[in-house]
């Protein structure tokens, strides 16, 4: 059959017979000669066909693109000027004996080589698209990360347990996927969000070091980042304490980008959740991006502007500058649109303050603001920020998460423009980083309680047990995510593994015990046969591979996706269901025309 493949051949093989099989990339009619490009998973190789063998000559005259292809042939050098450096096979072609149509092809849709098509062309034609190289390249790629995965924790003693995936609702904070029972009339599965109650079960189960390569399903608005259903590498160890973990899986991470795309990711540093949001804005902060925020929210307070002092001095407030190094150059144009992505986030505005001579304090200023401050605001934002000449400062003036979100987006949106990169606010590297000690709750005004964070089997830190009761705030847990340019890649926590802790956590969520017992009284009751100190993390592999290729969305590492709106436009589902089905599931539908409207 096949000697070797298309994307393979090489000087290696020169002068020698081969048998390839492949797909017609392209096909040019140079008066004489037939230049075939035959295409298989590894790549291209360009294969010539002569007149002087009529027979074959005349199968080369009717090949189409994306013909499928047995080709015979003799690997000779390309003549001198005719190389191709960005091809394995770019020195060589194959001077074609025989050919054969193993199947042939309609006109395709387009083009593959078309990097211009619509994400809906590619989706609804998937299986052309993942006949591109591009798209044959990822997904090889995201099969040897997942070996090297694999390799790694067999190394160091992690067992591949499954977990159902009928099963019951898992506190992972989005909205669940339901599989309606048949069987049990009225009742539901859910998708598992992640296997999170499961690894811990199984850590009490004494199995020690866990580990599952699998899908996972939130219903939640999608993003570029995010797919209703996706692929965790899932963890869970006995007895390792917060930074034995963070070592091991940062090794993990480590290797892991060494073997499958030689990459030496440098040393991770370990920022605590505050001063990331501090510094950033942000829990997952982009330190390829050389912008930081300056608080000036003590600064503020006795100002006369309110758009500042209002928020300054309320609790919950906060106002931060980010200094635009080299940004004076911005025209108004640019700065309104700025204004308006802000707003994307809440803000109500984005005041600004261009720095054209900071010796001349505020006569050296442009901006609609300075004239609301008084000198000694003034001479305290130019000192915290250290403004040069020709920067611009941006503010932002709100609630604290308001503030964060607006400006935490503008920093990513302004270090990644054009501007940002011709002016060096943008370092092209990996930024790999862990953002440790996340808050234990956090308060929602609307409903008046407390969430939490992470999930409610997060450990709070040694010590801090009693900050649930008197100031839930103020509690710190033992949570860890891992951040690679500006994405959370993965995140884990060690947890609860005594009844009394986990009451208290419960209490302070306003979880009695009837619903707890309800929802987690399988773990509750299993916790209390010597469960063992456990904790782990799951890191997004769609997220891991995507960054690796570099990819725009991780749509492009996942064999067959949803698209933004949750569907599949291969198979078009969902779909609706006939009648029959529906009654056998016991399920009525409340507005029977929208499924076929859709
Ligand atoms: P978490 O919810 O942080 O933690 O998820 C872990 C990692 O999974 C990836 N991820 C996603 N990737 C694509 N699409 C999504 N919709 C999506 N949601 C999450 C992210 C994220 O960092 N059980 C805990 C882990 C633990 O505590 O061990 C959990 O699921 O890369
Ligand atoms: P105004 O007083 O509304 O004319 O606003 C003066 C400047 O402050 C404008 O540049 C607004 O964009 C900006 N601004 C208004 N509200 C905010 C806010 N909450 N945070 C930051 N800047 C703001």
């Amino acid at each position: 059959m096949r000697t070797t493949y298309c994307g393979l051949v090489s000087e290696a093989l020169m002068d020698q017979t081969v048998t390839l099989m492949g797909w017609a990339h392209r096909r040019r009619d140079h008066g004489g000669v037939i230049f075939i490009d035959l295409r298989d998973r590894e790549g291209l190789v360009q294969i010539v066909c002569d007149p002087d063998r009529a027979d074959m000559f005349k199968i080369a005259e009717g090949v189409r693109n994306e013909f499928c292809l047995k080709m015979v042939g003799k690997v000779r050098a390309r003549p001198s000027g005719t190389e191709n450096a960005n091809l394995t096979s770019g020195k060589v072609e194959i001077l074609c004996h025989e050919l054969e149509v193993l199947n042939p092809s309609v006109t395709p849709p387009f083009q593959l080589d078309d990097d211009n098509l619509s994400e809906t062309t590619r989706l609804t034609h998937r299986v052309l698209d993942l006949r591109r190289p591009v798209m044959q390249k990822n997904m090889i790629l995201r099969y040897r990360v997942a070996m090297e995965v694999r390799k790694f924790l067999d190394a160091n003693g992690f067992i591949d347990i499954e977990t159902p995936m009928l099963t019951k609702s898992t506190p992972e904070g989005a909205r669940d996927y339901l599989v309606p029972s048949r069987v049990n009339e009225g009742q539901f599965f859910a998708l598992p969000q992640s296997p999170q109650l499961f690894k811990q079960l199984l850590m009490v189960a004494g199995f020690d070091r866990y580990y599952q390569i699998t899908k996972c399903f939130r219903d939640e608005d999608l993003r570029a980042d995010r797919q209703p259903e996706f692929t965790q590498i899932d963890i869970e160890t006995s007895f390792l304490t917060e930074e034995e973990i963070r070592a091991m899986f940062e090794g993990m991470i480590r290797k892991v980008f060494k073997s499958a795309i030689d990459v030496d990711l440098p040393e991770y540093p370990v920022m605590k959740y505050a001063e990331a949001m501090h510094r950033f804005g942000s829990d997952k902060p982009d330190l390829r991006v050389k912008l930081e925020f300056t608080e000036l929210t003590d600064v503020m307070k006795d100002v006369d502007f309110k758009v500042f002092s209002t928020p300054a001095t309320t609790k919950g407030g906060r106002v931060a500058a980010l200094r635009v190094p080299g940004g004076g150059d911005m025209s108004r144009g640019e700065i309104d649109g700025y204004t308006e992505f802000v707003k994307i986030y809440g803000a109500k505005g984005l005041a600004w303050i261009k720095v054209n001579d900071v010796t001349k304090g505020r006569e050296g200023l442009q901006s609609p603001i300075v004239k609301n401050l008084h000198d000694a605001a003034i001479a305290e934002i130019l000192k915290r920020t250290e403004a040069a000449n020709g920067d611009l400062i941006f503010f932002g003036a709100d609630k604290e998460k308001v503030v964060n979100d607006a400006i935490g987006a503008l920093r990513i949106k302004v270090g990644h423009s054009e501007f940002g990169k011709t002016h060096g606010l943008f370092e092209d590297r990996w930024a790999p980083l862990w953002v440790v000690d996340f808050p234990m709750f956090e308060h929602d005004d609307e409903g008046g309680r407390w969430n939490a964070v992470h999930h409610p089997f997060t450990a709070p830190k040694d010590g801090h047990e009693d900050y649930m009761d008197s100031d839930p705030g103020k509690c710190i847990a033992k949570a860890y995510d891992m951040v690679l340019n500006g994405w959370e890649l993965g995140g884990g926590s060690v947890r609860i593994h005594r009844a009394e802790v986990q009451s208290k956590v419960f209490s302070a969520l306003k979880i009695g015990p009837e619903e707890a017992q309800l929802k987690f009284g399988f773990l509750l009751d299993a916790l209390q046969y010597g469960a063992p100190p456990h904790g782990g993390l799951a890191f997004g592999l769609d997220r891991l591979v995507t960054l690796m290729t570099k990819a725009e969305s991780i749509r492009d590492v996942i064999a067959f996706p949803k698209t933004q709106r949750a569907q599949d436009l291969l198979t078009h589902a969902p779909s609706p269901v006939d009648e029959k089905q529906l009654r056998e599931l016991h399920i009525r539908l409340r507005n029977p025309q929208a499924a076929t409207n859709a």
